[in-house]
């Protein structure tokens, strides 16, 4: 079926119809008429709870998006993902960031060629090297142990290695310094080695492709940096390693191949976390929780690949985005982890899933006509309370929200989590059932001022619930999301695994550097807007 013909179809439209009846329905309506709610609409798997109940839906909205999702063919998209199929259309690659948590004896094969053997030879190779670096038997140029390791990448080479490093930093070698530079502002690069020895420092250019215009340039600064510190050329080999997909490139670079991680084409960036490019969360966190996480990845694999749809955590949280973006026409889905060491688990999803799921054109080429992915945003709680969640109670706009907790506090600050988790909790609640004009009076709150605090509720949440933020958890909790995003991308059948439109902002980029650079000013082209730019930054240049 072309995907243009989706809203067409009579499960799509029975949603539309289904939407214009139950938008009206309160929470507190739905809560009231079915005290079995919460039981009903939640499910669990590899460890994390999934309470759903809080959304605008009934049990006829699941059994409609769960039609939707099987005449989508979500279940047999999975199987071909999963089985190496070239899934990912635009670039006919495979899509196969599950080999990189698979356990030895899988066989997964890409084009005939069983890939479990050589994740996990990367994987050894990994472990090997970040035991010698944290038992301090890989030593700098000058014999010093390596105490600071900085990963220099960008996108998908370094939201994930640093989101985990913060998520696990408990679980970290708080000997050790972690910093990370991604940003071609050379304040970045400044900024994170500020304070260090250069003797004791480990940089790790993590690129998929090894030609990102930041990391090389990035890479470049770090490397002449090493050398002017250290007064010798050779220092560069005990100070830098390289996780890439590009042998050539690292090797033009400078960089030993020996001292190479390799992955795949076969992993998208933003699925990499768990690949090579992990190295600097295994360097800090230790090869045995490394593979606790990826054990945590592989059992929500086996869960999405397992669980009945009524009871798939992906599939169940894939298809509620569905519900909101295309049938209540929200715009955002928020991210509100209520842990402290999850601040850039948002930033983290933001690419995962704008990146995937930013697309205009279905898998057969045609302009889609209804919306595909939402923007995600958010910040941890409890401070996004005293920031933004005015808008999100009292404001005109419906922005479904994702509440993430864990049960077991890590801080030896154990009396705060009761706080924590009440206002988790507490902001669920108000989001859902509000607070009426009647019930502000009979509290006594004057007249004048009643419809200024009413709170209507029936604002949607997910309420997500785990033991603790372990190495684990975290896989677990990445792959809901990653598995999320492929359901949504299933369902409007568009390509979740390229990036295209990233390319034109990058070429131009190229197209201008040396019209900023060339003292002889080449004649500009653009249109008035970038000429005026242009010709402004070069008078302060000018200046400088
Ligand atoms: O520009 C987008 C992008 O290609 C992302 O998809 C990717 O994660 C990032 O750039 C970095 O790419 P690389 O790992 O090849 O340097």
């Amino acid at each position: 079926m072309a995907s243009r013909e989706l809203i067409d179809t009579p499960t799509w439209r029975a949603l539309v119809a289904h939407q214009a009846k139950i938008k009206d329905a309160h929470l507190r309506q739905l809560f009231a008429d079915d005290p079995k709610r919460a039981e009903k609409f939640t499910a669990e798997g590899a460890g994390i709870q999934l309470d759903y109940s809080k959304n605008r839906i009934d049990g006829e909205t699941i059994q409609l998006l769960l039609r939707l999702a099987k005449e989508r063919g979500v279940a047999a998209r999975r199987d071909a993902m999963f089985r190496g199929e070239k899934t990912n259309k635009s670039e006919n690659r495979a899509v196969l960031h599950v080999a990189l948590r698979a356990p030895r004896d899988e066989v997964i094969e890409v084009d005939g060629h069983n890939v479990v053997p050589d994740v996990h030879a990367v994987l050894d190779r990994m472990s090997e090297f970040a035991d010698k670096v944290r038992d301090g038997s890989w030593t700098g140029h000058t014999g010093k142990r390596i105490r600071n390791v900085i990963n220099i990448g960008i996108g998908g080479s370094y939201l994930g290695p640093e989101m985990a490093y913060l998520a696990l930093r408990p679980f970290s070698d708080r000997g050790m310094t972690f910093r990370f530079v991604s940003n071609v502002d050379g304040a970045a690069f400044s900024e994170a080695t500020h304070g260090l020895d250069a003797a004791e420092t480990l940089f790790v250019v993590s690129s998929k492709t090894f030609t990102t215009l930041e990391t090389m340039t990035n890479a470049k600064t770090a490397r002449a940096w090493v050398v002017e510190k250290l007064g010798a050329e050779e220092a560069v080999a005990k100070h830098f390693v390289a996780d890439s997909t590009n042998t050539a490139g690292v090797e033009t670079f400078g960089i030993d191949t020996s001292h190479m991680f390799e992955f795949w084409d076969w992993v998208g960036g933003r699925y990499s976390m768990d690949s090579a490019i992990g190295l600097s969360t295994m360097i800090a966190i230790g090869p045995e929780n490394f593979r606790a996480m990826l054990a945590g990845f592989h059992a929500m694999d086996e869960h999405f690949c397992t669980a009945p749809p009524e009871k798939n955590l992906p599939m169940l949280m894939g298809l509620l985005t569905v519900w909101y973006n295309n049938f209540f026409d929200a715009q955002t889905l928020g991210i509100m982890p209520y842990a402290e060491h999850m601040s850039r688990f948002p930033a983290y999803l933001q690419q995962l899933q704008m990146e995937s799921n930013g697309k205009h054109v279905d898998l057969s080429t045609n302009h889609v006509n209804y919306q595909t992915g939402p923007i995600i945003w958010g910040e941890p709680g409890t401070d996004g309370q005293h920031s933004f969640y005015q808008l999100i109670h009292q404001g005109t706009k419906i922005i479904p929200c994702d509440f993430i907790g864990f049960m077991t506090p890590l801080s030896s600050y154990a009396d705060h989590h009761d706080l924590l988790m009440a206002n988790l909790f507490a902001q669920a609640e108000a989001l859902a059932f509000g607070k009426t004009a009647a019930e502000f009076k009979a509290e006594g709150s004057p007249d004048f001022q009643t419809p200024f605090r009413v709170t209507e509720g029936n604002r949607p949440t997910n309420l997500m619930l785990a033991d603790r933020l372990d190495p684990k958890t975290l896989g677990s909790l990445i792959a809901l999301y990653e598995h999320s995003v492929f359901t949504q991308g299933a369902v409007w059948d568009i390509d979740s695994f390229d990036q295209w439109g990233v390319e034109l902002g990058k070429v131009l980029a190229l197209r201008i550097i040396p019209e900023l650079q060339d003292a002889a000013e080449p004649p500009l082209k653009h249109d008035s807007s970038t000429n005026a730019a242009i010709k402004r930054y070069r008078a302060y240049k000018a200046r400088r």
